[in-house]
């Protein structure tokens, strides 16, 4: 059924359905991606003495999205990261999700929308060239209720800007939470590992987890922990203290939090630079936390151009909402109201 927008059956999908999107501004940034899961395949900066750095992991085909186990720059949902107990209460009616591992649900699914393929089509704005791809979501897919049409929009700005905006809307509630999960290596995709990068996340705390990854309900402070982000500094100083969280995620695999109660404002959560490649990334959002992964599960990845991607090869700033909030109360909601519009933003800035 190629061309059907629900491509269920990967080989179902021709190679001719497959069209890259690409996109570029005056300073000869590009970016470029794939309609499987919207991904983000590499992103092009061009420095003033003309050397130019991708600084995305990634693959060379479109199509072989289809069989990444990492979700290298897909957009990820329904529900990005974790919730316990593969399955959601919402109204009274429980839904069973379905899931890779037996003790919890994770990223949408055994076939999330990583795998799915997405209806893309060129935009024109303002000062940005873009690119919109579209995909609903069939009542009961992977087990969530409700059909659920997603639109995400990326913007390419003169400025550099690359912006990322979902929009949707549910025919019965249902949950929510999509993430953009590119993974970022300023020196480049293939240089190995990403220690040297100096990170300052704005978020007074962050979410402990338990043994499966999934927060324990407690919101922490960050001040004298290895998750003290605040002040710039790079990813591998502290990342081989003794650190129960640490231990517990295989190094950062953390959700920070960017405000406790949910505000529509963008804010800014983010700012790494790489002193080698002398890059530097700004990140804002809507959502109220980021989810700091460095790349800890990597492994024997066949990626772009012969590179082989290992542990922390790439780290994501993933923007979403609280893991496992459909059984956290008191973590912002990620219930989403039939009719109600789903709306959500993350820039990152490069220079
Ligand atoms: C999760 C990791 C996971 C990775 C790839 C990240 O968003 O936090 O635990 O290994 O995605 O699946």
């Amino acid at each position: 059924m190629p061309g059907s927008e629900s491509a269920a059956s990967y080989d179902a999908i021709a190679a001719s359905d497959l069209y890259l999107f690409e996109l570029v501004n005056k300073r000869g940034v590009k970016l470029t991606f794939s309609p499987v899961g919207a991904a983000l395949m590499s992103l092009l900066l061009p420095d003033s003495e003309g050397k130019t750095t991708d600084i995305v992991l990634g693959y060379d085909e479109p199509g072989l999205y289809l069989r990444d186990d990492y979700y290298l720059g897909a957009v990820v949902g329904r529900y990005a990261n974790r919730i316990t107990g593969n399955q959601v209460n919402i109204n009274g009616t429980v839904y069973a999700l379905r899931s890779k591992d037996e003790r919890y649900h994770h990223h949408g699914g055994v076939e999330g929308f990583n795998k799915k393929l997405f209806k893309g089509r060129l935009l024109q704005e303002a000062g940005a060239a873009g690119v919109e791809f579209t995909y609903t979501s069939a009542h009961l897919e992977e087990g969530y209720p409700g059909e659920f049409r997603l639109t995400v929009k990326y913007l390419l700005t003169e400025d550099n800007e690359w912006v990322i905006e979902f929009n949707g809307l549910a025919d019965r509630d249902t949950i929510v939470n999509t993430t953009q999960h590119a993974y970022f290596n300023l020196a480049g995709h293939a240089s190995g590992g990403v220690e040297q990068h100096q990170l300052q996340l704005f978020a007074n705390h962050y979410l402990p987890v338990n043994q499966l990854q999934v927060p324990t309900g407690v919101i922490a402070p960050v001040a004298g922990t290895v998750f003290d982000f605040t002040r710039s500094r790079p990813i591998g100083e502290l990342l081989e203290q003794r650190d129960e969280q640490l231990v517990l995620g295989g190094g950062y695999d953390h959700s920070f939090v960017l405000e406790s109660r949910h505000t529509p404002a963008l804010k800014y959560a983010a700012r790494v630079y790489q002193p080698v490649s002398g890059i530097s990334m700004e990140l804002w959002t809507t959502e109220p936390s980021v989810h700091f992964y460095a790349g800890n599960f990597l492994e024997n990845v066949q990626g772009k151009q012969g590179a082989v991607y290992g542990r922390r090869a790439g780290f994501c700033l993933e923007t979403q909402h609280f893991p496992d909030s459909p059984n956290q109360p008191a973590f912002p909601s990620t219930l989403l109201r039939a009719g109600q519009p789903y709306y959500s933003k993350t820039v990152f800035k490069f220079s």
